[in-house]
């Protein structure tokens, strides 16, 4: 009888031990699921384009391109602080167009509320910076996993 109670003993610990060791398996097989920001800054490829070395050119097209990924993309995380809307003439845009870029920016710009003091926001216009989108530095890491995105233009931070 003893020994019997013995051998279940033994068994017992076995499969134990045998799902421990299946379950430290899959634990290090699965990996991590990927945050949106690693996956957004995954090494692109590289590509030739008309812009690469000391004589290449941008076209108009491939500027608007590049900040359209911007404004859709990256400026979820983003700051410009340092370049405001009516800088996108340079990329060929005209007055009217950044107007409606302005207006249409899904991040409002700081304001007061004139009647009531309290803190609001309004709609951008082409003599605003581009509006951060988080309130401060807590906010920025508090939704990237305490890292915090660096603007584009002064490196300063969101
Ligand atoms: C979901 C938020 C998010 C989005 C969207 C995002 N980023 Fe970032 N980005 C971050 C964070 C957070 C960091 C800082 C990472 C760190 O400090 O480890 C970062 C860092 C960077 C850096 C600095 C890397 C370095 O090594 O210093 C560059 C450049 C960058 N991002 C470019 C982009 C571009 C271009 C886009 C759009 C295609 C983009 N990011 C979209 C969150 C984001």
């Amino acid at each position: 009888m003893r020994f019997i109670l013995g051998l279940i003993g033994v068994v017992f610990a076995a499969i134990l031990l045998i799902s421990m060791i299946g379950g430290l398996a899959t634990h290090f097989q699965t990996p991590a699921a990927a945050l949106a920001a690693e996956k957004l800054h995954e090494e692109p490829k590289h590509l030739r384009l008309a812009s690469d070395g000391p004589f290449g050119k941008f076209d108009k097209q491939q500027l608007q391109r590049g900040f359209q990924v911007y404004s859709e993309v990256c400026s979820a995380c983003h700051s410009m602080n340092l370049v405001a809307f009516h800088d996108l003439e340079g990329l060929g845009y005209n007055e009217a167009e950044i107007k409606k870029i302005a207006s249409d920016w899904k991040t409002q710009v700081p304001s007061i509320n004139p009647d009531t003091g309290e803190a609001t926001g309004r709609k951008a216009l082409p003599s605003d910076n581009f509006p951060s989108p988080f309130a401060n530095e807590t906010a920025a890491r508090a939704a990237n996993n305490n890292a915090l995105p660096p603007d584009f233009a002064d490196h300063q931070g969101a």
